[in-house]
């Protein structure tokens, strides 16, 4: 069993990031709940370094799917992601949605022929993964339609993932003397998220 974590916690408060203390407990309880389990994680440094997709990359990496040479370094995120078992992706709520640099990870794993691919009837996946978990915290309230969750909805559904699970500590600016205690709620379903499956 292999766990990718997307650790996208880009963030002002470095190593107290409030969003990978949410991945912290559930890795915690995953990793208890798995002690056989491998994580495998993206960090952000690497998020980072990722250049957006310019028209002669995609020339380049459409060439390179139609002679199915999907061993190329420019697929070695997307392999990594339709490998994984299980994925976790945390990321801070920003500009009501996530940091760019999480954005430009999705061009590299949106591969298609190898994470997923089209038919007839539309989009199939092709991801190995049984679950993704979204991580999450906001200074502001979780929407209906908050965009950060509804992205890693659909590109579960996209990529043939069939479990969606996330948590999202909202309010943490909003309201700062009840920070502490929204974050430890969150912590705790977390927690519950990396027990199971
Ligand atoms: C660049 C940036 C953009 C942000 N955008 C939003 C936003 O659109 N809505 C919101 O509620 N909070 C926003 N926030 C506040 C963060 O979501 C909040 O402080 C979060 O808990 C930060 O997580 P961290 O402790 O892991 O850095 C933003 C913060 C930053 C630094």
């Amino acid at each position: 069993m292999e766990l990718l974590f997307v650790d996208s916690c880009i963030s002002q408060r470095r190593d107290a990031s409030r969003t990978r203390k949410l991945a912290e407990a559930f890795l915690e309880s995953f990793r208890a709940a798995h002690p056989e389990a491998e994580v495998e994680t993206v960090g952000p440094a690497q998020l980072l370094d990722l250049k957006p997709f310019d028209p002669d990359m995609l020339d380049g990496r459409d060439a390179l799917a139609r002679a199915g040479a999907f061993d190329a370094p420019v697929f070695d995120l997307a392999r990594q992601f339709q490998a994984a078992d299980a994925v976790l992706v945390a990321a801070p709520f920003w500009d009501l949605a996530f940091p760019a640099a999480l954005r430009i990870y999705i061009e590299y794993i949106s591969a298609v022929g190898l994470t997923y691919h089209y038919q007839e009837d539309g989009c199939h996946g092709d991801c190995r993964a049984s679950r993704l978990v979204y991580l999450t915290s906001g200074g502001g309230f979780e929407q209906e339609d908050s965009l950060g969750v509804l992205h890693w909805r659909q590109l579960s559904a996209m990529f043939g993932i069939p479990r969606f699970d996330y948590v999202f500590a909202g309010g943490l600016d909003a309201e700062p003397e009840r920070a502490g205690e929204r974050l430890a709620a969150a912590q705790e379903l977390a927690r519950r998220l990396g027990e199971e499956g």
